[in-house]
C-alpha cells in the first residue's frame, strides 16, 4: 500500500522542512509506503528533513531530456543529484493547464523510468467524459501511452474529484482501477478528495494499492490518518 502526499503549488522550502520533520515524529506505520511530492524549489528541504527515514520525496513533474533548452523545466539527473527518489507524471492539472497530451506524458514517463526515478503517473476522466459515458475510452486512451515497468505505479484521478469534495465511490474507484489493471499490470492509486473519514473504504477495495493526497495531504495530522487507515486495511 503506498500512500502519496501532492503538495501541488503549496509549501516553501521553510514550511516543507517544517512539516517533514513533524512528520518524521508522527511515527507513520512501519508497512505502508509513504511518499511527499513538494514543489521544485522545497525538494532539498523534504530530502535533507527526511533523510534516514523510509518516506520516499518525489517530485511533480520532471523533463524527458537531461540538460538543455527547456525553460523552465527540470531533468531526473537534477532530481537525482538533490536525493529525489521519483516524480507524479501526467497530474490533470498538467494536462488541463500547460498542455501536456499523452504524448508528452508518455515521454516523461519513459525517460524518468529508464533514468532511474520511481514514477507515479496519473490518469483520469473529467466530468464531461463520465456523463457521455467515455470513461473506459478515455482510460484506455491514457493509459496506452505507458508500458509496464517495476518502477512505475498508476494514479486514477477522475478530474470531477480533485479538489472538489466529490469523491469518487469504492465502487466507482474499483470499476476504473479493475479496467486499467487489465490494460497494464501496474499498482494503482486512488486520488480525488481522499480524507481521513472516506480513505478507509476506498483503500478496501481489492483493485485500490493506495492513494494520491492532495488537500489533506497538507495536514500532518490528516495525512498521518489516511496512512494509519491504510495500514488497518493491511492487517
Ligand atoms: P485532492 O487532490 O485530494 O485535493 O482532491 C488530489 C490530486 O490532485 O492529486
Amino acid at each position: 500500500m503506498l500512500i502519496a502526499g501532492n503538495w501541488k503549488m503549496f509549501k516553501g522550502p521553510e514550511e516543507a522542512g517544517a512539516f517533514c520533520r513533524a512528520l518524521r515524529d508522527a511515527k507513520l506505520p512501519d508497512d505502508v509506503d509513504v511518499v511527499v511530492c513538494p514543489p521544485f524549489v522545497s525538494l532539498a528541504a523534504a530530502v535533507q528533513s527526511l533523510a534516514g527515514t523510509e518516506i520516499g520525496v518525489f517530485a511533480q513533474n520532471c523533463h524527458w531530456d537531461t540538460e538543455g533548452a527547456f525553460t523552465g523545466e527540470i531533468s531526473a539527473p537534477m532530481l537525482q543529484e538533490l536525493g529525489v527518489y521519483g516524480t507524479l507524471a501526467g497530474h490533470s492539472e498538467r494536462r488541463q493547464w500547460f498542455g501536456d497530451t499523452d504524448e508528452v506524458v508518455a515521454r516523461r514517463v519513459h525517460a524518468c523510468l529508464d533514468a532511474g526515478l520511481h514514477v507515479i503517473a496519473c490518469v483520469g476522466e473529467t466530468e464531461q467524459e463520465r456523463d457521455g459515458g467515455a470513461t473506459h475510452d478515455v482510460l484506455r486512451k491514457q493509459v496506452a501511452a505507458f508500458e509496464p515497468d517495476p518502477n512505475l505505479v498508476l494514479a486514477y484521478e477522475p478530474v470531477w474529484a480533485i479538489g472538489t469534495g466529490k469523491t469518487a465511490t469504492p465502487e466507482t474507484a474499483q470499476d476504473a482501477h479493475e479496467t486499467i489493471k487489465e490494460l497494464l499490470d501496474v499498482p494503482v492509486l486512488y486520488g480525488g478528495s481522499v480524507k481521513p473519514e472516506n480513505a478507509e473504504e476506498l483503500l478496501a477495495q481489492p483493485a485500490v494499492d493506495g492513494a494520491l493526497v492532495g488537500g489533506a495531504s497538507l495536514e500532518v495530522e490528516s495525512f498521518a490518518a489516511i496512512c494509519r487507515a491504510a495500514a488497518r486495511i493491511h492487517s
